[in-house]
């Protein structure tokens, strides 16, 4: 844990995000479970700072909600139009009161894969440097469109230029302005007032405080990030997959180091709030998103997506979609199973082959092998459901319950006709459409008996491949008798 805890964050995501042709704001376009602002979020908050301040504008209804509902403790400021990332500041300022006594950060909105170790790189770097100001460089191999790091002879960084306020000569510099920066409170505010429009843009450039400061006299330093890709700012899809795919790889590749199976990372795809136990094995085309765990041992897919999903220790999920449910130890889920929220596999338990489940709790050994739906059930411990069972707890106006004891034997193709109960130990006869409760260790049988009309086809289709082969079959059965 650091020492530098900032006085403030700032995130500047008041712009509208044209170049996404969205209706929805730039900022909360999402990558890996997350929004963009979210993201940026998350990493200002492993900083600790005392406040916590986003600059809305665009949209800015549907922003601050969204911060509300998922980021509580983040403070806003609503930034009118947007004049620039110095007005913007300038809001968040204002929003504070006081002139904060100590550092602040600012960042942008749209820059998902910035760490907080990196923000804190750069804090640490501006504490021990004693800066006005410290900016976050990166060299980039394509510096189109960034504020370009002016640097004198000395290599002391003297002034940003942005791309369209920029020299043919200050046009080739590849060390570029990332937007993120961290400054002395006080400095910061007297130097904001003193922001001018006279640019390309007209707007009050945040990167003209640096040459302000600089010019007081005050000491100015840059830090250079390790990896310029996480300074990837997002303005368009394609910006945005690409990040997608960087964060993506990050996160598989910290799952791996910590021991975690991953056959085909390029197929792969999670969000940042996956959790796994070493051992665990993921293999191609699967999907984890969430709050989803996979426990020590388990393997998951192929071709398998899981949303809000605890596996369990060891347990295998082959081919399937699953929604806010667990899978307890050594339970074995799939190939082709859907299970829908609220399911609780216990453990060494089976959803099998095209099985889907919805509010059902099924107990330790209880096995749902084939083609059955299971909705609306408790079902005890080693019980074994027929295949093609169907639990019929639907009325056309109102859902119900069945519950079925341990040990329970059921015949294939049941209807269990809820509310009902089936006892410990029962059995009911395949073809039953149970309507009654059964007794524990009771037989039910709840079907039309079986009547066999002889003769019917020689009758009814005389001279049909049918009716020959009976005849064949009736002339052979009775030679066979003749001869015993
Ligand atoms: C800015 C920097 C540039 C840097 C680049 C990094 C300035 C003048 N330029 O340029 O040096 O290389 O970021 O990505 O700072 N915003 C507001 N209010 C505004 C304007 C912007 O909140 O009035 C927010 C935007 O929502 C966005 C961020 O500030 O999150 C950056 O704005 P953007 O217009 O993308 O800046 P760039 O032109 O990319
Ligand atoms: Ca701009």
């Amino acid at each position: 844990m650091s020492a530098n805890r900032p006085a403030a964050v700032v995130v500047l995501a008041a712009g509208e995000g044209t170049r996404m042709k969205s209706k929805t704001p730039k900022v909360l376009h999402e990558i890996a479970g997350r929004s963009l602002v979210g993201h940026v979020v998350s990493a200002a908050r492993e900083l600790e700072p005392e406040h916590l301040v986003v600059v809305v504008g665009h949209a800015r209804e549907q922003v601050k909600g969204h911060l509300d509902a998922h980021y509580a403790g983040t403070r806003t400021a609503v930034q009118e139009e947007q004049n620039g990332t110095g007005h913007a500041v300038r809001m968040a300022l204002e929003e504070l009161g006081e002139a904060p006594d100590g550092t602040v950060v600012v960042v942008c909105g749209d820059t998902p894969l910035l760490s907080g170790e990196t923000l804190r790189a750069l804090a640490d770097t501006h504490a021990a440097d004693g800066n006005a100001v410290t900016v976050l460089t990166a060299e980039v191999p394509d510096s189109t469109g960034y504020g370009r790091i002016v640097r004198d002879a000395g290599g002391a960084v003297t002034e940003i230029v942005e791309h369209k306020d920029a020299s043919v000569e200050q046009l080739a510099i590849r060390e570029i302005n990332s937007g993120v920066f961290a400054f002395d409170g006080k400095l910061l505010a007297e130097a904001i007032g003193q922001l001018r429009t006279d640019n390309s843009q007209g707007e009050e450039y945040l990167t003209d405080v640096l040459s302000i400061l600089r010019g007081a006299g005050h000491r100015v330093g840059a830090s250079v990030a390790g990896d310029h890709r996480e300074i990837l700012g997002i303005n368009n899809r394609v910006q945005l997959a690409e990040a997608r795919g960087l964060l993506n790889q990050r996160l598989l590749e910290r799952a791996m180091m910590a021991g975690v199976t991953v056959v085909d990372p390029a197929s792969v795809l999670v969000d940042v709030t996956v959790t796994f136990e070493a051992d665990a094995v993921i293999l191609p085309g699967t999907q984890l998103h969430g709050a989803t765990h996979i426990a020590e041992d388990a393997v998951v897919g192929p071709n398998t997506r899981l949303t809000d999903v605890t596996v369990g220790r060891g347990a295998r999920v082959d081919n399937s979609v699953a929604f806010s449910a667990s899978v307890g130890e050594g339970a074995s889920v799939g190939p082709y199973a859907y299970l829908r929220p609220g399911t609780n596999l216990g453990k060494k338990s089976k959803a099998g082959t095209y099985v889907e489940m919805k509010n059902a709790t099924i107990g330790e050994g209880t096995k749902v092998p084939h083609l059955s739906y299971v909705g609306d059930a408790t079902i005890g411990e080693y019980s074994n459901i027929g295949a093609a069972s169907v639990f019929v707890n639907y009325d056309g106006e109102a859902k119900h319950h069945t519950t079925i004891g341990s040990h329970c034997r059921t015949g294939s193709d049941n209807m269990f006709v809820a509310p009902i109960t089936i006892g410990d130990g029962a059995y009911t006869a395949a073809g039953s459409v149970i309507t009654k409760d059964v007794p524990a260790g009771s037989l039910a049988v709840a079907r039309g008996q079986q009547r066999n009309i002889e003769g019917w086809v020689a009758r009814k289709r005389p001279g049909s491949a049918a009716a020959q082969a009976a005849q064949a079959a009736q002339a052979a059965a009775g030679e066979s008798a003749g001869e015993s």
